[in-house]
């Protein structure tokens, strides 16, 4: 394995749009404040770079809708979510905003370099232009009827009920989100990235990691280099963004794509780091030093952002340099998704509870460690209140926060406040951990982002520690051997001791007011930065005899009642009622008829039986099947969003109901020449319409 000297650690830009909630604490910021926190024990040199995502259409939606200008949307939230990491404890290097000038710059550059190694592809399309509004419109601002199941809302980027990726030309009914009306297409010019031109690269890097990255993000980069990478437009028609830096008329009142610019916000915003620390060279050392390990924390709908696209930019700028060559990640460890009494997160339907607000009524810690236990790291988990309680009262309270106020009152009120007694080696490993071992597991766990399984190990040492104390029985030993019971009391206190070590990483400001009875002074930070090697320090007793504890304990979790509780979940019924009426509202929605047609116009609608020839699945298109229809003596081809339903060769032979005169459409560059009937059922699958009896291909439909 290769052997790294520093690390820099990357977590994925929340668009300053909305407030960050639990979900994405859970998949994103907390796991690699945790990894970060764990190597700054170690005494490793790591830095952690987060930031704003502050480009973007979400943005200008959210502007647009509220009537304030973009500035004053992603002003508002990265102070709001900055607020909020703080209060959560999430340690931050640097927190950058993708508006910043440095930013533009390094985009700029980027865009630069690869324009003029001549890599990008200038290619005129048709693009959906608004006339009212006076603008083209890109992705999110169309919306129409999905071409694949039907549904009437679907985005022109991807449709959110059967999660289809589409492109705005796919959509039926196309309308515009600006201004209602229908829009219009027209040509316009971009600047396309490549990414075929490092497919086999990609490949390289992809398989080279297959046994150290998570099986989800190796699956999802698979699924697309097996698809074949096609061109990217990386430019859009957007008055919001960092401009194209060249001085021609095709450039202007164009972007850089978000996506394009929002990964380079990892570099700009080690640059901006630097650049504080005024040591403005240092940000290479973490990017250009292959000596430097890059980890990006992501949740799973942002893999192939990171495994692929974000590669091959490097690899564009890396292209025939010999200097200045920036490191690829080493991992990608990409998160499930965490859900909410049973639902998943969903800003855009308002079923999430904010960080924010959250941290208002609640410790960070306990936030940290219910979350940790139920780290999304293989599969989708689910945070409930009750499970917030559970965790919070039986494990951190009566646990752990017992454990140690127990340790130290007695000591205090037994023994002066010292510790009464120097363990050996040979107590220490008296106590049935072993220690080697329980660290070896430990380092595991946390080297390989396995979050939870290292709580729990931390959780177990409570437990073994707090069962310690209880059988050993000082209180009732001390009245005939003092002796006896001054060991057990130095050994708990270590045992403290090295709670707060191994549990730091997950709740700081716990380990630290542990450390602080303990009365060791300056907090675990300032060890950290005095070098001391506390991880390794454990697998010996570090308080030694006469060492004084702080005259005075404290509760260090307050349990939480039913009545604390009680409004959030009150809370959540309305939520739920909310997302249910509102899901309803969608299938009355769905009820209600189309504007009402003359007979003349139903009679312009052709439908035939035709029969199915052959059934393929469509590349790059997981829903649809392409089939060749016999209608008669005429044949035409159709693509169908039912691959979900079907197998190819199922359908080969039956005899289906077609739209004949519908116009033909290119869906994923494939022809389409009509429409064949479907009806769902009750679970939502999609059947294919079928005449009954011996139906005659190319019949008419009468
Ligand atoms: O999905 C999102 O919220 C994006 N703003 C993430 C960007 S990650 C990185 F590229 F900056
Ligand atoms: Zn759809």
């Amino acid at each position: 394995m290769h052997q790294f000297k520093r690390t820099l650690v990357t977590t994925a830009l929340p668009y300053a749009n909305g407030p960050v909630h639990l979900g994405h604490l859970a998949g994103v910021y907390l796991p690699a404040d945790i990894y970060v926190r764990y190597k700054r024990l170690k005494g490793e040199d790591i830095i952690h770079i987060g930031g704003s995502d502050e480009h973007g259409v979400p943005i200008t939606i959210t502007a647009e809708r509220e009537g304030i200008s973009p500035q004053e949307v992603v002003d508002r939230y990265h102070s709001m979510n900055l607020a909020a990491f703080q209060k959560c404890a999430i340690s931050f290097d640097y927190y950058g905003r993708t508006s910043s000038r440095v930013h533009h710059v390094t985009s700029q550059e980027f865009f630069s370099e690869i324009e003029q190694k001549g890599i990008f592809k200038k290619k005129t399309e048709q693009q959906f232009f608004d006339s009212k509004a006076g603008r083209f419109l890109s992705d999110r601002y169309v919306t129409g009827t999905c071409p694949v199941c039907g549904s009437l809302e679907a985005n022109g980027d991807q449709c959110e009920q059967c999660g289809t990726h589409l492109s705005p030309l796919e959509l039926i009914n196309p309308k515009s989100k600006l201004s209602d009306a229908t829009p219009e297409l027209r040509e316009t010019m971009h600047w396309y990235f490549p990414l075929g031109r490092f497919q086999s690269a990609l490949e390289e890097y992809v398989t080279a990691h297959e046994e150290d990255w998570r099986p989800n993000v190796i699956n999802y980069s698979r699924t697309w280099l097996k698809q074949g990478l096609n061109d990217r437009a990386i430019t859009r028609d957007l008055g919001w963004g960092i401009k194209v830096p060249l001085d021609t008329a095709e450039a202007s009142g164009k972007v850089l794509y978000v996506w394009f610019d929002a990964v380079l916000g990892y570099i700009s915003f080690t640059r901006e780091w630097a650049a504080e620390l005024g040591r403005p060279e240092l940000w290479k050392e973490y990017w250009q030093n292959p000596e430097c390990r890059l980890v990006n924390f992501i949740g799973k709908d942002n893999v192939v952002f990171h495994t692929l696209m974000f590669p091959s930019i490097l690899m564009a700028w890396n292209e025939g340099r010999q200097s200045g060559c920036y490191n690829l990640a080493d991992n990608v460890p990409a998160s499930e998704f965490m859900n909410f009494e049973g639902r998943k997160f969903s800003k855009s339907r308002n079923y999430a509870v904010y960080l924010g607000e959250f941290l208002e009524k609640f410790p960070a810690d306990t936030l940290r460690y219910s979350i940790a236990m139920n780290y999304p790291e293989n599969k989708d988990t689910d945070f409930s209140w009750q499970d917030f309680q559970n965790r919070t009262n039986g494990e951190l309270a009566d646990t752990l926060g017992n454990f140690i106020k127990r340790s130290v009152d007695f000591t205090n009120a037994r023994f002066e406040g010292a510790v009464p007694y120097q363990c050996s080696d040979a107590d220490w490993n008296s106590l049935g951990i072993d220690w080697k071992e329980t660290l070896e597991q430990l380092d595991r766990a946390f080297e390989e982002y396995h979050f939870r399984e290292a709580v729990t190990l931390g959780m177990d040492i409570a437990r073994a520690a707090n069962r310690f104390l209880t059988e050993s029985e000082p209180w009732k030993v001390i009245k005939t051997d003092k002796d006896a019971a001054a060991r057990t009391m130095a050994l708990a206190l270590n045992l403290c001791h090295v709670l707060s070590v191994a549990l730091y990483p997950v709740i700081p400001e716990t380990a630290n007011s542990i450390h602080a009875m303990l009365g060791c002074t300056g907090g675990i930070e300032e060890l950290i930065r005095r070098g001391d090697s506390l991880m390794t320090n454990l697998l010996h007793p570090t308080l030694h005899k006469d060492h004084r504890l702080r005259p005075n304990s404290e509760i260090l979790f307050t349990k939480i009642e039913d009545a604390d509780i009680a409004p959030e979940l009150k809370k959540i019924e309305q939520l739920v009622a909310e997302a249910e009426k509102r899901e309803a509202g969608a299938a009355q929605e769905q009820m209600e008829f189309k504007p009402e047609i003359s007979f003349d116009d139903f009679q312009k609608v052709d439908l035939r039986v035709a029969r199915v020839l052959s059934a393929e699945k469509v590349q790059k298109a997981s829903k649809l099947l392409k089939l060749q229809l016999q209608i008669g003596p005429r044949t035409k081809q159709v693509l169908a969003g039912i691959a979900l339903y079907y197998r190819p060769e199922e359908l080969i032979g039956k005899n289906v109901i077609l739209v004949a005169n519908l116009a033909e459409r290119k869906i994923r560059d494939e022809l389409s020449q009509g429409m064949i009937l479907a009806v769902e059922d009750s679970d939502g699958k999609l059947f294919v319409v079928e005449p009954a009896g011996d139906a005659k291909s190319g019949g008419q439909v009468q």
